[in-house]
């Protein structure tokens, strides 16, 4: 008996997705992608605690599909409801209901889908409850196949399934699309709890500073372009704008914005270490790694580092392979990411060991 299986996977990296499912479950057989997702079937029933455990690079989650049937045109919501209520999930369990609309066009979005369904199950005396659910029931609409699994969240890396949505807040808020890069590798490291001083290279126009700043780091910014200074003020944020690099830096609870490349870092003292060091520059994976590599002076023994490696083409192993290398024996890499808001490039991060 095979098993089907949804992922969400990266949207630039075709080949490399198919790849590592392949590598990672063998027997997998890939039965539809598009754009960021995929869905394939395996014999193996134990896929999403194996790929979880395995951390790939290009799959971003894995959901188990208990049943699937075919959407009709005529009786759209009630083939998708009839489908998922065929599930056999407990009755009495709050459970919140998320569904993802690949490829069909219909008037109906994935929002009213789940308050329809959501509803009728309500109706039918079901427990629904979308603010601290037990139960994640999920429904995946894939070119008008309906495909529904559930599972409970107890035991889900990521409770939800649609990133686009999970992120609506951040993308609708945001200073630069960058910003959600950074909110989803925190997520991704599970870094919540990390706190202190951050120095932000190539931060412009100031996504990432914003996003640091708001969770409560005192932020050093350095970029040679300007900062959205507009929308920072909308936010009532102050940053202070430096127009060289100084003697000895400094993390201060206001924003400092330091107008210099990063190179002219190289030469400066520190007040404080960093905790963490994040490097978002638009330049080779090797270089952005060698930079980070010598700020690192900057950077307290175990404290952390989040880099985006960008891939000049689509053979992300080699520019992944280049900036690792590049890190190795200064860093321990803890993790690579194709996150869904990165284009093309992969999120590293890492830890200081020196
Ligand atoms: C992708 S953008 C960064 C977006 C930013 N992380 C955000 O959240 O808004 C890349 C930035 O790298 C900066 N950059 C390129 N070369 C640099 C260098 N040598 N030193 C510092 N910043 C650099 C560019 O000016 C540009 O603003």
């Amino acid at each position: 008996m095979t098993v089907l299986y949804f992922s969400v996977v990266s949207r630039i990296f075709g080949e490399s997705n198919e790849k590592e499912i392949k590598k990672l479950v063998p027997d997998a057989r890939i039965l539809k992608k598009s754009v960021g997702y995929l869905l394939f079937e395996s014999g193996d029933r134990d896929v999403v605690m194996r790929l979880d455990k395995e951390n790939p690079i290009f799959i971003y989650s894995t959901f188990r599909m208990q049943s699937h049937g075919t959407i009709s045109e005529a009786a759209y919501l009630d083939s998708i409801f009839e489908n998922m209520a065929g599930l056999g999930f407990n009755k009495e369990i709050g459970a919140r209901i998320e569904c993802v609309d690949i490829n069909s066009k219909t008037f109906y979005s994935a929002k009213d889908i789940e308050v329809n369904l959501g509803s009728r199950l309500e109706g039918m005396g079901y427990a629904v409850d979308i603010v601290s659910p037990k139960q994640f029931i999920y429904c995946v609409l894939f070119d008008m196949e309906c495909y529904c699994g559930y599972a409970d969240y107890e035991g889900l890396k990521k409770g939800f399934i649609d990133p686009d949505r999970h992120y609506k807040a951040i993308r609708e808020s945001k200073i630069s699309r960058a910003e959600l890069k950074i909110a989803e590798a925190f997520d991704e490291f599970e870094l919540g709890e990390l706190k202190g001083n951050a120095l932000d290279i190539g931060a412009s126009p100031g996504g990432w500073t914003r996003f640091l700043h708001g969770i409560g780091f005192k932020v050093v910014a350095v970029d040679p372009g300007n900062f959205d200074y507009e929308k920072f003020k909308k936010l009532g944020i102050l940053v202070n704008e430096v127009n060289d690099a100084p003697k000895v830096l400094k993390f201060e609870d206001q924003i400092t914005h330091i107008k210099c490349g990063y190179d002219k870092l190289y030469y400066c003292g520190i007040e404080e270490e960093a905790d963490l060091i994040v490097i978002d520059i638009n330049c080779a994976p090797g270089e952005a790694a060698d930079a980070l590599l010598k700020l690192s002076k900057f950077l307290k023994k175990g404290g952390k580092a989040i880099m985006t490696i960008k891939c000049m083409t689509r053979n992300a192993d080699r520019y992944i392979e280049l900036a690792s290398g590049t890190l190795e024996g200064r860093f321990r890499i803890r993790g690579l990411k194709a996150l869904p808001s990165n284009r093309r490039e992969i999120t590293l991060f890492a830890e200081s060991i020196g």
